[in-house]
């Protein structure tokens, strides 16, 4: 319903208490159209995070733990009462009962909960927000000799023990240490063996491995990509690698609290800020059987669209829809692959949702360019922020914005904690906040999506500021929105210095450019926040029963915003929801939920399609919705290593889908980065290129050599698209990530479990990618004693050695490529866009291990439909001098098998046959290529069963 009229609005803040606060507007505050928001409102209290506060009580030190009684068996575990031995309430109130239960969930899976006996104000994470692994089979029985973990328990000083059976290792042990469970602070410690490896605890930008002096908070936050900070996402598990024995486990904590793991050389110190203990122990034994099981209850990853794996471009400062129309003819004109353009806030009226800029982005303009853009086959994917503005009463245009009065009269906004609005600032000004625990909110999220799609027909949502961001400190906005639209208290964009290492700003061609790029997209200047406040609150334990301070709690997180403060650049912990839950309890889980809404909102929009959201802040389980991009990096190339890690430790956390902002969002890039990054990118997942406002422009037909560069790896990616999808089906369906560390493809050699600067995608190509600048050659290591590899751009065989590190050539605009032996990788002639990669034929790419043996798979549907009714399994074996195809499902492809090329054959064969039929071949260096099979294959590919001898 529409409702402009200030009555109406005033009737409806006045019902959820909203005017109450609101001073009458000052004449000053209405005539001044763009104020920003005060600048003390967006300053924190400063906090002394508790690891770096060299006084602060360590806990283990000074609690007394409990005592088990009344132990119990069940048929799949046992039950027994925690006993508090003396209250120490050192970081909040101590609980002085607990109820322990321990389960054996099936075989791979242990559960051990412990809860306080009396949960009042205690928060329980319900199933509906976040997957509940359950009990598999009968919940009666139990062949306890089938599990590989053993859990044993001390009751005089409670603490618990998890040991693998066929090795007696102990896994988890928190004996030894005090268990304190209090209103504010829970904290367990567990044993680790010297010189560990433990991975896992995202998302935060770091190595691989979290080696002894990391700590990891756990509090989604909008920052950066600072090193070592908790940015955007949470997910609560950790995988624990044992090299001598062999083994992996996994332990995984579902809570939504507030976090912080600290891991030190010989032991693990997990805290959270509230909840219960709800943990879950994997036993593997294999990293990737780790992943799988831990992946399955979490929820498996989305099957994404085919079009997804497409080139993707964006930027922040497409100042108009036709400079989004320049860019995406500017792609076509020099021939480089633009599978789909994406728009940032600039496409938003004064920044509000659900808008578009009646002059920068008029509705025809932009209706027209999406239907130029699905006519060849291409997407359009626009950014959503998470905030809705609050509309000034007294400016009718600005207050005709229904989008916050329809979600005002459905009373679907956080709230304070006295039942008011909850009002922060993003960009638009002062916003309220959907509060997805409100059965109502995904009605209005529905409609409004509908309402919105109904006029931009856009492909896809890329959802931001969830985790979820407000530019200013509590309810900022309260009484203050008639100031609206107001400017974010900071400068936005590049700064005109910044430049990656050895840039040489002299270069005058790249100079002009740049300076004209500045330019064209400077914004007004606003003032600059300063970082943190100097005052500072007593934040002392309020030592009684009930929630405690959730604003300041006793314990703080070295949250990684300036002045530690909770509050700072977030929603407030003290912000409600509909059933009284406080975002203190499920901060963490804003973006998951939100995001969950976005995706049953495209589901209305289009039933039967797989719902394209790539989201900032991620939770356990939100793989299943949504991809992720590595938030604001910065252009430079410790960035560009970064985003190799923080899609390993992605993929462990179930969310395979994942990419960066190719060439880097903050500060300039400059031509060899971005050619560098153009290169890794096409390997990652998902591929966008995506800069700041105000920064030179990047896209790859900006610099001729990274067109060059960005063009061959595109060839290479689009060549490979069938495998890529098999593996977005293999991760779908096991959990298994696409990208993958050398760790979890040789789990057993110790000397590789850091690697992080090279890559597997699957487990066939091996990427070694340039990520310093000014070098020609790159160092990388080709590991497992028996295996072959050749080079992907000449076929030969290497000669590698393992344990070697070998020098690989690689002058800018090569990326070195390699294929494992062993594998067969289904290929397809690229076209512009995916849709016409899919119309051209295919091809097979054998690469022979040392045996002369190779194994490989295809998946693939019509690449778009959520509920696949017709689906296509291809399997392919080689040995013996044959390769056998055989296909089976329903999903019909038309297009034949062109050509098929065999690496690793050591002498030229006698002849080839395609079946009984000889075929024309060439053989060079050790590869067969056969060409010209499309006569043999004219009704589909994979139509009937063959072989292929040589
Ligand atoms: C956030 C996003 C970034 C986007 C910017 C403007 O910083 O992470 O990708 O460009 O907001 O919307």
């Amino acid at each position: 319903m529409i409702l402009s009229s200030v009555v109406k609005t005033a009737i409806a803040l006045a019902m959820l208490g909203y005017s109450a606060a609101s001073p009458t507007p000052s004449s000053s505050s209405v005539a001044d159209s763009h104020p920003t928001v005060p600048n003390e409102l967006t300053l924190g209290v400063k906090q002394v995070p508790n690891i770096l506060n060299e006084t602060a009580v360590d806990a283990n030190q000074v609690a007394k733990g409990y005592s088990l009684t009344n132990v119990t068996a069940t048929p799949r575990g046992l039950t027994g009462l925690l006993n508090l031995k003396g209250a120490t309430n050192i970081y909040g109130y101590d609980f002085d009962k607990l109820n322990l239960t321990v389960t054996y969930q099936s075989d791979n899976r242990l559960n051990v909960r412990i809860a306080p006996v009396n949960l009042t104000d205690v928060y329980i994470l319900p199933e509906s927000l976040v997957a509940l692994p359950k009990v598999e089979g009968d919940v009666n029985t139990f062949e306890f000799e089938n599990s590989d973990l053993i859990f044993s328990y001390d009751s005089e000083n409670f603490g618990f023990e998890v040991k693998r059976a066929s090795t007696a290792e102990v896994l988890f042990s928190t004996k030894g240490n005090p268990l304190v469970f209090s209103n504010q602070f829970v904290q367990f410690n567990t044993t680790l063996p010297k010189g560990h490896q433990i991975t896992g605890l995202g998302e935060s930008i770091h190595g691989s491995l979290n080696e002894p002096g990391t700590v990891k908070t756990l509090f989604a936050n909008d920052v950066g990509d600072p090193i070592d900070g908790n940015i955007y996402g949470v997910h609560p598990v950790y995988y624990d690698q044992r090299y001598d024995t062999g083994t992996t486990h996994g332990v995984y904590w579902r809570t939504s609290a507030i976090q912080e793991v600290v891991v030190e050389d010989q032991s693990l110190t997990w805290r959270a800020l509230s909840g219960v203990i709800d943990l879950y122990f994997f036993s593997g034994p294999d990293p990737k059987d780790v992943i799988q099981q831990y992946v399955k209850e979490i929820g498996l990853p989305a099957m994404q669209p085919y079009w997804a794996l497409g080139y993707h471009q964006c930027r922040w400062g497409y100042d108009t829809i036709d400079d989004v129309k320049n860019v995406v003819e500017n792609f076509k004109k020099f021939n480089i692959p633009l599978e789909t353009i994406w728009t940032d806030i600039d496409y938003m009226d004064t920044y509000k949702d659900f808008t578009n800029d009646p002059y920068r982005y008029p509705t025809d303009k932009y209706q027209q360019l999406l239907e130029e853009l699905h006519s060849n086959n291409q997407h359009y994917v626009p950014i959503f922020d998470a905030a809705i503005y609050v509309p000034n009463p007294n400016n009718a245009t600005d207050n005709a914005y229904t989008p916050f009065h329809a979600g005002n009269e459905s009373d679907i906004f956080l709230k304070n904690p006295d039942g008011s609005l909850y009002i922060g600032a993003v960009w638009p000004g002062y916003t309220a906040f959907p509060d997805f625990l409100n059965n109502k909110t995904q009605e209005y999220w529905n409609e409004q999506f509908k309402t919105w799609h109904d006029r931009i027909p856009f492909d896809g949502i890329w959802t931001d500021m969830n985790e979820v961001s407000s530019f200013c400190v509590g309810s900022c906005g309260s009484g203050r929105y008639f100031d609206n639209p107001v400017h974010p208290p900071f400068a936005v964009g590049a700064p005109a210095t910044s430049y990656p290492l050895n840039f040489n700003v002299t270069n005058a061609t790249e100079w002009a450019s740049i300076s004209s790029a500045i330019a064209a997209t400077a914004s007004t200047p606003v003032p600059e926040a300063t970082s943190s406040s100097s005052s500072s609150i007593d934040s002392k334990n309020t030592l009684a029963p009930g929630k405690g301070n959730i604003n300041y709690p006793p314990y703080a997180i070295n949250n990684a915003q300036g002045d530690h403060d909770l509050a700072t650049h977030a929603v407030s912990p003290n912000a409600t929801h509909v059933d009284g839950t406080v975002e203190y309890d499920i901060h963490n889980l804003y973006g998951f939920t939100q995001e969950k809404a976005i995706y049953n909102a495209l589901l209305n929009i289009a039933p039967d399609k797989r719902p394209f959201i790539i989201g900032r802040s991620t939770f356990a389980g939100a793989g299943h919705y949504v991809g992720h991009w590595g938030g604001d990096n910065s252009a430079d190339y410790d960035m560009m290593y970064f985003s190799i890690p923080q899609a390993f430790s992605m993929g462990l956390s179930g969310v395979p889908f994942f990419g960066v902002d190719v060439c880097g969002f903050n500060g300039n890039t400059d031509m060899e980065l971005c050619s560098r990054w153009m290169q890794l990118g096409s390997f990652f997942p998902f591929y966008r290129n995506h800069n700041v406002l105000g920064a030179i422009s990047q896209e790859p037909y900006v610099w001729e050599s990274v067109t060059e560069a960005a063009k061959t790896s595109m060839n290479i990616r689009y060549l490979l698209l069938p495998y890529y999808y098999t593996l977005l089906h293999e991760s779908h369906t096991s959990g298994l990530p696409i990208l993958r560390s050398f760790n979890w493809e040789f789990p057993y050699d110790k000397k590789l479990s850091g690697i992080d600067n090279q890559f597997f995608v699957g487990d066939a190509l091996v990427v070694t990618p340039v990520l310093q600048p000014g070098v020609d050659k790159v160092k990388g290591v080709f590991p497992g004693t028996d295996e072959v590899y050749y080079d992907f751009y000449t076929t030969e065989k290497q000669n590698f050695k393992n344990d070697k590190n070998e020098t690989l050539d690689a002058p800018l605009g090569h990326i070195p490529l390699h294929i494992r032996g062993g594998h067969i990788l289904p290929t397809q002639e690229p076209g512009y866009t995916t849709t016409e990669s899919r119309k051209n034929p295919f091809g097979l790419l054998v690469a022979l291990d040392k045996d002369g043996k190779a194994a490989g798979k295809l998946y693939l549907d019509d690449g778009e439909s959520l509920n696949v009714t017709e689906s296509l399994y291809v399997d392919f074996v080689a040995g013996d001098n044959e390769l056998s195809v055989s296909a089976f499902g329903d999903y019909k492809v038309e297009q034949p098998l062109a050509n098929v090329t065999i690496l690793g054959v050591d002498k030229k064969p006698e002849g080839v046959k395609f079946g009984d039929s000889k075929v024309n071949y060439k053989y060079e260096k050790g590869t067969v290529y056969i060409t010209g099979l499309e006569k043999y294959t004219k009704e589909g590919a994979f139509a009937e069963e063959f072989t292929v001898s040589w």
